[in-house]
């Protein structure tokens, strides 16, 4: 009997979206953030594919699982009866599956493939990955629910999320196939980008961003915010990451921008570490100002930082820093964002 669910962790805000896209600036946690979305997802009770698309084998490490491929495979199964499938998208894989469905080209498609065809038309056209991929994702979410699905045909889910492309592409991605659509006046090739387009413009599509408080991340993803919202793409979560509690009081961060202005007296420190005796009081007194100075101005910059932020006006939510990301850690960053989503509707 599958036990009550976790909380919902989209509750009315994104309930029609079934397309769930994670970007960022690289190395700020997309890969983590999706894969605790995803597990968030799982965990209250849906049905999830988890999709990671530069076929660099991000997931497999984060979901403690072997190296994924492009065949969709159940990692978890969680009490509340949801479950979290994964899948490592590749181009040419949707190419053939491209093939195969539209065009009825099965084996024709695999001779295609031997001869080189499918690596000389993703390189001549470098645009036609992100066709493929974003086509493989969109037809993940149109699938039959499970009850009602023929045998032998695919599992349908509830929503996908994407470890999707960088802030810097993630537009370009999401825009592939609009581009085909302009391209393409007639046939099965322009019908499929109208209808990507259309899913990826809708109310099911939507994108979170994820950062850390550092100048040149917040700076991408204002830039990102201002491209998707200029596209005409939804956006959704602001996920701040990897946040450190330095567990300090207002007093504390008084005294901490006390050393940033330069306002505290060494010789005293000294004269206390002395009577402490502590070894070497002068030198340890400088090191220690030091120490805190560079601490209170990683404080101030996180602060500005947060303040750009905020005025971009997304709804927020902050992650932990964890001493390592993995399968015993990932289900905390996904109760964290699960409370957080929670209480923001
Ligand atoms: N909340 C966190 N706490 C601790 N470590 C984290 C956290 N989030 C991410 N990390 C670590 O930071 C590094 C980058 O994270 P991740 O791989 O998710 O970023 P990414 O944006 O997907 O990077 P890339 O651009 O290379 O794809 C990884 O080593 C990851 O384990
Ligand atoms: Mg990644």
């Amino acid at each position: 009997m599958p036990t009550a669910p976790a909380p919902e962790p989209w509750s009315d805000t994104w309930r029609e979206a079934r397309l769930h896209v994670v970007t960022g600036k690289g190395g700020t946690g997309k890969t983590t953030v999706a894969a605790a979305m995803a597990t968030a997802l799982a965990e209250s009770g849906r049905r999830v594919l988890l999709a990671e698309v530069e076929q660099r084998q991000s997931l497999a490490p984060v979901l403690g699982c072997s190296p994924l491929d492009d065949h969709e495979r159940l990692v978890q199964v969680t009490p509340a009866g949801g479950e979290l499938h994964a899948l490592a998208v590749d181009a040419r894989a949707s190419l053939m599956e491209y093939l195969r469905v539209h065009y009825h080209l099965g084996p024709a498609g695999a001779v295609l493939d031997q001869v080189g065809a499918v690596d000389l038309a993703t390189s001549i056209a470098p645009g036609l990955g992100d066709v493929l991929v974003m086509g493989k994702l969109y037809e993940a979410t149109r699938r039959t629910p499970r009850h009602q699905r023929r045998r032998g045909t695919p599992e349908s889910y509830d929503v996908v999320v994407v470890d999707a492309p960088p802030t810097g592409r993630v537009v370009r991605f999401l825009q592939a196939n609009a581009e085909v659509a302009d391209l393409a006046r007639v046939g099965p090739i322009k019908a499929q980008a109208d209808a990507v387009t259309a899913v990826v413009h809708s109310d099911q599509t939507v994108v979170h961003l994820v950062t850390v408080l550092e100048e040149m991340p917040v700076t991408e993803t204002v830039e990102a915010v201002g491209e998707l919202r200029g596209a005409g793409l939804r956006t959704g979560l602001l996920v701040v990451n990897q946040v450190r509690d330095d567990g300090l009081a207002e007093d504390d961060l008084d005294a901490f921008h006390a050393a940033v202005d330069g306002d505290v007296d060494v010789a005293a420190i000294a004269e206390e570490l002395r009577a402490l005796q502590v070894p070497e009081p002068d030198d340890t007194a400088r090191r220690l100002l030091a120490h805190a100075r560079g601490h209170a101005e990683r404080l101030l910059v996180e602060g500005e930082q947060q303040e750009v932020l905020d005025a971009v006006g997304l709804p927020t939510v902050l992650l932990p820093t964890l001493e390592g990301i993995g399968p015993r850690t990932l289900p905390r960053l996904a109760a964290a964002l699960a409370s957080q989503v929670g209480a923001l509707v």
